[in-house]
């Protein structure tokens, strides 16, 4: 009886100390399948260069003007389809959702009158001259924030390029 509990307690211990050295050498070397182990990308400089980044984009990119020489009208036109839903082109034509876009460019921001403009619009201030105009149609709601224009923005510079040489025959 008494061996009995002795060879008992011998039998626990060991199998008490297999566990425990299961525990901590899981601890010490976890095997976490591949699938769960993602990298997280840190940007050089750290997470807050990146934002700045962002916030920099505009003064990044590229002057639009070089590109409007070879820019295609035809391409230009169609892309203002996109814009059309919100804006007229013709010669008096009238404010819809947004002002009207004769004779944009060039034009003071925010004075196409009877219009009613955003206060971020109107206090950014200044002329729409292309450079202006390619930025504000790359992410309009990131260059001048608090814009009620409700459009997500032109990606390709190109595209950029020819609505913008598109959008200056909108003149005498
Ligand atoms: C969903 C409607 C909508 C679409 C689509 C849209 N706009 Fe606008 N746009 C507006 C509104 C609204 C304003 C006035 C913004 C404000 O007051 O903040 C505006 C303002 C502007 C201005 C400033 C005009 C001024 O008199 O100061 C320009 C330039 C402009 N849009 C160009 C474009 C172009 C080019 C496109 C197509 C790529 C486009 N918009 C697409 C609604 C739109």
């Amino acid at each position: 009886m008494e061996t009995n509990k002795i060879l008992g307690a011998i039998i626990l211990a060991l199998l008490l100390a297999a566990v425990f050295s299961k525990v901590a050498d899981m601890a010490i070397h976890p095997e976490f399948p591949d699938e769960l182990a993602y990298k997280i990308e840190v940007p050089e400089g750290g997470i807050s260069s990146e934002i700045k980044e962002e916030v920099n984009i505009f003064e990044v990119l590229p002057e639009i003007t070089p590109m409007l020489a070879s820019a295609s009208m035809e391409n230009g036109e169609k892309i203002f389809k996109k814009c059309a839903s919100c804006h007229t082109q013709v010669k008096g034509g009238e404010n819809k959702v947004g002002p009207a876009m004769w004779g944009i460019v060039n034009r003071s921001k925010g004075s196409m009158e009877g219009f009613a403009y955003s206060g971020a619009l109107v206090e950014f201030g200044g002329d729409w001259n292309v450079e202006e105009l390619n930025k504000f149609l790359l992410k309009p709601k990131k260059y001048i924030v608090g814009t009620k224009m409700n459009y997500n923005g032109i990606k390709k510079d190109q595209d950029r390029a020819d609505l913008i040489k598109w959008l200056s025959s909108l003149s005498d």
